[in-house]
């Protein structure tokens, strides 16, 4: 699986792939809302293998994909949606991006590919994500991709020595469809 958009490769995961990830993950801009301190080599190793387990998937539940950079084939991210099951119509969707590359608008463009692909390929109904509330930048990637804001928990994750409430985007099939109508 491959989808390419105006400066983005999206491509599968390859073993060694794990260093470009580990360089940017242990980062504390990165780390900011996540409840771990650190990322150890041995979890990053992990992870990527659990996206290349789930590129074997017959039928293919869970996608998540290298984001790089189309002019340089720099790895500068991920971004994924993940179904229980493959007859499961609603997935959940999650990126991230090295800190170096924020503000660039690479997230919103791969994660707008990624929403296409599920709705164009998996004819899911409904895409959904969580954030930290108060992570602000995730927020808006969900929200300018057409997510809107469905419910706050309240308190709902302790880490760092206090709560966070926790927020919950969304975006149906039916607006998905109104919303490339309007566009043309
Ligand atoms: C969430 C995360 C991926 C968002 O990264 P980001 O750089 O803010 O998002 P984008 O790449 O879409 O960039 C959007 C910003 O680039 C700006 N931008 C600059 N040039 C742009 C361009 N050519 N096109 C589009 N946007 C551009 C936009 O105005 C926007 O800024 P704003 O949010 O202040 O309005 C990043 O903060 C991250 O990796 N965080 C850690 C992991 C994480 O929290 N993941 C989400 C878990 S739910």
């Amino acid at each position: 699986m491959i989808l390419r958009t105006e400066r983005l490769i999206l491509r599968e995961f390859t073993a060694d792939d794990w260093q470009a990830t580990f360089a940017y993950e242990n980062d504390p801009r990165y780390l900011r809302f996540y409840e771990r301190d650190e990322v150890t080599e041995r979890q990053c190793q992990a992870l990527i293998y659990q996206f290349i387990l789930w590129q074997g998937e017959q039928p293919r539940e869970k996608a998540q994909l290298a984001i790089t950079l189309a002019d340089t084939g720099e790895l500068v991210g991920n971004v994924g949606v993940r179904r229980e099951s493959a007859n499961e119509p609603v997935a959940d969707m999650g990126f991230e991006l090295s800190p170096d590359y924020w503000g660039r608008g690479y997230a919103t463009e791969a994660a707008r590919a990624m929403v296409d692909w599920g709705f164009g390929e998996w004819w899911l109904d409904r895409i959904h994500a969580h954030c930290v509330s108060e992570n602000t930048a995730s927020a808006r990637v969900l929200q300018r991709v057409g997510m809107r804001l469905e419910v706050r928990l309240r308190d709902h994750q302790f880490f760092r020595g206090r709560f966070w409430d926790l927020s919950l985007y969304g975006l149906l099939r039916s607006e998905w469809e109104a919303a490339r109508t309007l566009s043309g």
